[in-house]
């Protein structure tokens, strides 16, 4: 819990999202002033619009903001031009300095939605700001629009996705406490991490027995896929030292 004396502005992008929203709950608990910022907030990291304003006065930058696109063109489009102006306007605004959300294992992939994660990275250290950084596995949250986007013809055709599925709200806590740390480690890495490792397609079938689905399930190696087998060999995984939180899947859904 903060005192009065060290409650910081601090500015969430991605504020409505689902690792964003938990943030900026748990940040106003804690005592502090927060910034939402989401284009429905009339703030845009993208275009630039409306981020000096938002981010006047702000102290820290929490990063959380992403496109709608997995692609790895439009996402790495986004994230570079978001990480170049939330330092510049951080900059200019007296930010001392900016946490970002990223994912595990992101250096370990040749493409998609991971290098442009790596992109994110490399682009905000780059910058003037010092930089912390996030590393999560899968929220819970996220597993049924992962799923989701594999379905064709009543039949999800699920990678061997080895991943140590998390809460957003654990995640979200991570961020904030990176927020709180008194000394600022520019390019220090945190992994956080669920209580287990979990299987997408078994998650997936949990999902679905959860909601009365019939999809059928089947797991295989995307052909073409040239990440497929580092999902399979488990490079999703946390490495040791991760913060590990529950809830489990198991338990997240079964509380959801
Ligand atoms: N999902 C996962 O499993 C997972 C795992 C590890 C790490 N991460 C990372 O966590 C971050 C957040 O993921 P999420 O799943 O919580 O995202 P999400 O639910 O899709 O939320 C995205 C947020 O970004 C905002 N946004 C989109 N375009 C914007 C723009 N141009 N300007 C300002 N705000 C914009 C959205 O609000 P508006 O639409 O109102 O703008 C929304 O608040 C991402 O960086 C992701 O890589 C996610």
């Amino acid at each position: 819990m903060q005192t009065e004396s060290n409650s910081q502005r601090i500015a969430v992008t991605g504020a409505t999202g689902r690792v964003g929203s938990h943030v900026v709950e748990i940040l106003e608990q804690r005592g502090h002033a927060v910034v939402p910022i989401a284009r429905s907030k009339g703030v845009d990291v993208v275009s630039g619009e409306g981020l000096d304003e938002a981010l006047a006065g702000a102290e820290t930058i929490i990063d959380t903001a992403t496109g709608p696109s997995p692609d790895q063109e439009e996402a790495t489009a986004f994230f570079t031009a978001s990480a170049r102006n939330l330092q510049r306007a951080g900059a200019a605004a007296g930010a001392k300095r900016i946490v970002v959300v990223s994912i595990i294992g992101i250096d370990k992939f040749q493409g998609g939605y991971n290098a442009a994660k790596v992109a994110q990275e490399q682009t905000l250290l780059e910058g003037p700001l010092p930089v912390r950084i996030v590393r999560a596995a899968q929220f819970h949250e996220f597993v049924d629009q992962l799923v989701g986007w594999t379905i064709q013809d009543g039949v999800a055709y699920l990678p061997e996705l080895r991943t140590q599925l998390v809460a957003a709200r654990a995640v979200a806590e991570t961020l904030a406490d990176a927020a709180e740390e008194p000394e600022i480690e520019n390019g220090k890495i945190t992994e956080v991490a669920g209580p287990r490792e979990e299987r997408l397609a078994d998650v997936a079938a949990a999902l679905f027995a959860s909601r009365g689905d019939s999809f059928e399930i089947r797991e295989g190696r995307q052909p073409g896929d040239p990440d497929a087998a580092a999902y399979a060999e488990g490079a999703a995984l946390p490495n040791p030292g991760a913060k590990l939180a529950g809830p489990s899947f198991e338990e997240w859904l079964a509380a959801a």
